[in-house]
């Protein structure tokens, strides 16, 4: 970032710390006590170590006041998160959590129609990359697609219904779940490490229109349900109620379908690049983050309660959630 002044990068591989130190110009350290013995002067830092190990590196940074964007999840569990959140808070530190995809240009322009989501479709599926084994797909995955529901039903979870598969370990590689809201949203979520594609898709539907959302290919088309389209609707109903046969109507070419846009502030179209630009203004004293540690422990305990409900399900004459390709 043009705007940030890059002092240290830490990691337990002092090669690999000191191979990007080296690359970018600055210190490298081993931990994170010798990072804030070492300076006194950082006011922000990027936690991306693997989820087991995000609170151990960061509460010694929020202990010192100093700013985290702690990768996403979060934390591996409820009592981690909980942890950091009030860390954060007791030392009034800055905490953002690293759900990426809320800075997707397309996601920023599903926000801004400020449409009160009722039901909610995704999909995110991709090959096997073989990293990230430690977690199962719902933490790996599913999590991103859990932060993004439950921003757009701003509601608590009544419920949650899932179901998943452990292909190559013990924990799962397939899942889908199915969450009501407490304001009656309901959100159907599938995951997969295990495809032959990739796809990173958001369906929603809601009284003022049907979003389309790809995460991929940062784009996607709204269908609102008023004026042209309202009208559109009206006639056929009316045509139907009077017996009339349709089947000859295109109904593709009947709906207004106008693609999703954004103006979005100078060189915030990447989506890495608003995130930082969040977390930095957020640093400077510009407002809450896009995505606070509150957001993040959320993301978490509806991912634990959609691991659980996987425990849960069973099938005739298979116990527990694991079905392994070769039994
Ligand atoms: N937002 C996203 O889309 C996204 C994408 C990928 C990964 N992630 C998250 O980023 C985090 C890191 O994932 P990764 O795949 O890059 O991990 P990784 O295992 O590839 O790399 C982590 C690095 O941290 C070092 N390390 C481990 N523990 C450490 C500690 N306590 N102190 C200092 N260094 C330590 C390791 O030596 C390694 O070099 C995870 O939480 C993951 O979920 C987020």
């Amino acid at each position: 970032m043009p705007d940030a002044d890059l002092k240290a990068v830490v990691d337990f591989d002092m090669t690999r710390a000191q191979a990007v130190a080296d690359e970018y110009g600055c210190e490298a350290y081993g931990t994170v006590d010798e990072l804030v013995a070492a300076h006194t002067d950082i006011q922000a830092v990027t936690v991306a170590v693997p989820t087991v190990y995000h609170r151990a590196a960061a509460e010694p940074l929020l202990n010192k006041q100093i700013a985290c964007l702690i990768e996403k999840p979060l934390a591996p569990s409820v009592k981690d998160c909980r942890a950091l959140v009030d860390c954060a808070k007791a030392n009034n530190a800055v905490l953002q959590v690293g759900h990426t995809e809320r800075f997707n240009p397309a996601f920023r322009a599903v926000e801004a129609l400020n449409f009160k989501a009722r039901f909610m479709q995704t999909e995110r599926v991709s090959p096997m990359t073989f990293r990230s084994m430690d977690v199962g797909v719902v933490m790996d995955m599913m999590i991103h697609d859990l932060d993004i529901v439950l921003k757009l039903a701003g509601s608590p979870i009544k419920s949650v219904d899932a179901t998943g598969v452990a292909v190559l370990g013990e924990h799962e590689d397939i899942a889908s779940a199915r969450i009501i809201f407490e304001n009656g949203c309901v959100a159907n979520i599938t995951t997969s490490r295990m495809a032959l594609n990739t796809e990173r898709r958001l369906r929603v539907f809601s009284e003022s229109g049907f979003i389309n959302l790809d995460y991929g290919s940062c784009d996607g088309v709204v269908v609102h349900t008023d004026g042209d389209n309202r009208e559109a609707m009206m006639k056929i109903r009316d045509q139907l109620a009077a017996g009339r046969d349709l089947s000859d109507l295109k109904y593709l070419d009947m709906v207004k379908v106008e693609p999703l846009s954004f103006d979005l502030p100078a060189g915030e179209d990447d989506q890495l690049t608003a995130e930082q630009n969040n977390f930095l203004r957020a640093v400077r004293g510009g407002g809450k983050p896009a995505v606070d540690g509150e957001a993040g422990l959320a993301a978490v305990d509806a991912a634990q309660r959609v691991v659980r409900a996987i425990r849960e399900h069973t099938w005739e004459g298979q116990a527990g959630s694991a079905l392994l390709l070769n039994s």
